[in-house]
C-alpha cells in the first residue's frame, strides 16, 4: 500500500476537521496551538509533503525559497492569501490554494456587527455598563446613527460584499459599490456601481471594505479618500488592515472628519497595531474573528482537505491561487 503523504498543520484546526484529514494523510498536528517561528516552520516542514497553514504563518518568498523541495502545496486554513508570495511559490513550483466561499456568511454577520456596534456605539456602552461608570438616562445620552434606509458602500463586491450587500438590505440600506468591474445585473440588485472610489466614498454613510489585500489594494483607504467622505460616515473593515491607512483614519476619527469605525483587521495584528484606535471612543473593535464560528471553521477545514486531496491525487485543486 502507498504511504500517505504527510501534512503539516500549523495550528489547532477543529477536532472534526483533523479527524478527517488523518483518514486521507499522515498529520503533523499543533496540539498546543503554539505560535511558530519561521525558523520552527522551516524545521518542522523538512519531513512533510504539504503544510495546512492559517494566515498566522508568513510565507515570505524568503521562507519559501528555504522550504525543503519535498513540499508539493500550501493548503491555506483561510481565503486570503496575502501572508503568502505567490510568485515566490509559482517558481518552485509549489501549489497553493485558499478556502473561498465558505466564509462569506460569518465575515458578512461580523461586517453587519461592526456597523450597527460603530454606529450605535456598542463599545462605549458596554465599557460604561462594566465600569459601574453608568448613572443616568436621558434623551441626549448616547445617542449614535441610524443605520436604517442609509447608503452602504462596498468596496470589493465580491462574495462576501454580496453577502453584505443582502443583509444590509434587511436594514432598508440602499447599496453602492465600487470594483475594477462593475458585476453582471443580475448578481448586484440594483446596488449602484461606481467606476472610481471617490466617488463611491462622496455618495455613502457606510463605508464597509471587502477587498483583498494585494499590490493595487494597499493603502487604498488613504488621506484623500478619506476626505472624500462625509462627517457623518462609518468605516468597518473586515477584509484587511494593508488597505486601510491607519494614521490617516486615526486621524480623521480623532478629528471628527468621519464619525466612527469598526474593525476586525489591522496592520501589525495582533499586538503592534495602530495605539491610536485604542485611545478613541468612536471605535468598535473586535480582534479578527470575522471567520470565526463552529460552522465556518469546519467548512474552511474540509476545503482545505479538498484541495490537499486533489493536489496528491494529481488533479487540479479547486481552490487555486498559485
Ligand atoms: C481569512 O480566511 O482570510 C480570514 O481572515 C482568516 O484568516
Amino acid at each position: 500500500m502507498n504511504k500517505k503523504p504527510v501534512v503539516l498543520v500549523t495550528r489547532k484546526l477543529p477536532i472534526a476537521v483533523e479527524k478527517k484529514l488523518a483518514e486521507h494523510f499522515e498529520t503533523l498536528l499543533n496540539p498546543d496551538d503554539k505560535l511558530y517561528t519561521t525558523d520552527e516552520l522551516l524545521q518542522l516542514a523538512e519531513n512533510v509533503d504539504a503544510i495546512l497553514p492559517c494566515h498566522t504563518e508568513k510565507f515570505s518568498a524568503q521562507t519559501i525559497a528555504q522550504l525543503p523541495f519535498r513540499v508539493k502545496a500550501i493548503a491555506n486554513f483561510s481565503v486570503g492569501v496575502d501572508h503568502v508570495d505567490l510568485e515566490a511559490a509559482k517558481l518552485r513550483q509549489i501549489i497553493v490554494t485558499n478556502t473561498p466561499d465558505v466564509l462569506s456568511d460569518a465575515t458578512a454577520e461580523i461586517a453587519m456587527l461592526l456597523i450597527l456596534g460603530a454606529a450605535r456605539r456598542a463599545s462605549e456602552g458596554e465599557r460604561l455598563v462594566r465600569s459601574q461608570q453608568w448613572k443616568d438616562w436621558s434623551p441626549a445620552f448616547m445617542v449614535g446613527k441610524q443605520i436604517t434606509g442609509k447608503r452602504l458602500g462596498i468596496l470589493g463586491m465580491g462574495r462576501v460584499g454580496q453577502v453584505v450587500a443582502r443583509r444590509a438590505r434587511g436594514f432598508d440600506m440602499t447599496i453602492h459599490y465600487h470594483n475594477r468591474k462593475p458585476l453582471q445585473s443580475s448578481d448586484t440588485e440594483g446596488a449602484v456601481y461606481h467606476a472610481a472610489v471617490e466617488d463611491l466614498l462622496a455618495e455613502i454613510d457606510v463605508l464597509s471594505i471587502h477587498c483583498p489585500a494585494s499590490d493595487e489594494t494597499r493603502g487604498l483607504l488613504n488621506r484623500q479618500r478619506i476626505a472624500a467622505l462625509h462627517a457623518n460616515a462609518i468605516v468597518v473593515n473586515t477584509s484587511r488592515g494593508a488597505v486601510v491607512d491607519d494614521d490617516a483614519l486615526v486621524e480623521a476619527l480623532k478629528s471628527g472628519a468621519i464619525a466612527a469605525a469598526g474593525l476586525d483587521v489591522y496592520n501589525g495584528e495582533p499586538d503592534a497595531i495602530h495605539p491610536g484606535y485604542r485611545q478613541l471612543d468612536n471605535v468598535f473593535l473586535l480582534p479578527h474573528i470575522g471567520s470565526a464560528t463552529e460552522e465556518t471553521r469546519d467548512a474552511m477545514g474540509y476545503r482545505a482537505i479538498d484541495n490537499l486531496i486533489a493536489i496528491f491525487k494529481g488533479e487540479e485543486p479547486g481552490d487555486r491561487v498559485a
